[in-house]
């Protein structure tokens, strides 16, 4: 019997990065399952790919739940590679828009990748697509030791997140360290989080590879018409993460080569 080809999922997919990460994984031999949060949306794209279709919206438990139900009954193989790439960048600053970009960026992260740890096979891959834009220089002196990475716990993340919005939402936000962008502060989580899933499942026999990943500035809806990239060589970078040695201890990637954050 031959071995099955390696499974892969991936977030926020029915256009930009995700989609075109799809289609790589798609052309490297990768099984793929595409989500995105808008049903019709997502079929057309996987349609167009040739590609297995869930939805999934990373900001709805209830979302996630039937995901991973259905990943359970559908494929009970497991996972080999899982790219967390849905993401948002909304305009203007303020509690709303920080409390959505918090929600999806980061906490969007976390919800798939708690609920897909289950799920993955030994030399799984998790890649996180964050943002070169999240750099911890942002925060002030006061925050700063808080991010500390050898000893952070992902409980302690999530709190210092959830009041990053309560800070923003009752005007303290400057004073308490943070910075007026609630991407850069959203991105800064990500990829802190990567680092933190990085050292807490060192001691999984699974071996699994936690990697956040820049795809650097790249021409799609968030990005705009004058970034520096075409989606095919911001896709490449996302991907890059894959050939990153687990044993490397910085997580922070931009074409596979280590990145400032
Ligand atoms: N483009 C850049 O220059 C750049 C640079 C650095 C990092 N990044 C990161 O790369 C990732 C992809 O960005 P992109 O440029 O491809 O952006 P994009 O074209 O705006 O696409 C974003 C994708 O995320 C999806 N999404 C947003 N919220 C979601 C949710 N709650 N649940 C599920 N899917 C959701 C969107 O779905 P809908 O269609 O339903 O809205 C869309 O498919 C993001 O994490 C972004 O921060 C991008």
């Amino acid at each position: 019997m031959t071995a099955r080809p390696p499974l892969a999922l991936v977030t926020g997919a029915n256009r930009g990065l995700g989609r075109e990460v799809c289609l790589q994984l798609r052309d490297r031999g990768h099984r793929v399952i595409l989500t995105a949060r808008d049903v019709e949306r997502g079929q057309a794209a996987a349609r167009e790919l040739g590609v297995e279709f869930h939805q999934l919206d990373v900001s709805d438990d209830a979302s996630v739940e039937r995901l991973v139900a259905d990943l359970r009954r559908v494929h009970p193989e497991g996972l080999d590679v899982v790219v967390a790439n849905a993401g948002v960048a909304l305009d203007g600053f303020n509690a709303e828009v920080a409390a959505t970009t918090v929600d999806t960026n980061y906490f969007g992260v976390l919800r798939i990748v708690e609920a897909v740890l289950p799920l993955l096979n030994p030399g799984a891959h998790l890649v996180v697509v964050s943002s070169g834009v999240g750099q911890r220089d942002l925060l002030g002196p006061q925050l700063r030791p808080r991010f500390d990475l050898e000893r952070l716990k992902i409980a302690e993340l999530s709190a210092l997140m959830r009041q990053f919005v309560a800070d923003v939402r009752s005007g303290h936000h400057r004073d308490a360290g943070w910075p007026s962008t609630a991407y850069g502060t959203s991105k800064i989580g990500t990829t802190a989080l990567a680092h933190v899933l990085t050292r807490e499942l060192a001691g999984d026999p699974r071996k699994i590879s936690v990697v956040a990943v820049c795809p650097g500035w790249v021409r799609t809806d968030m990005g705009g018409p004058n970034g520096e990239r075409d989606v095919a060589s911001g896709a490449a970078s996302i991907l890059a993460g894959l050939d990153v040695p687990p044993s490397e201890p910085h997580r922070f990637f931009r074409d596979g080569a280590p990145a400032n954050w």
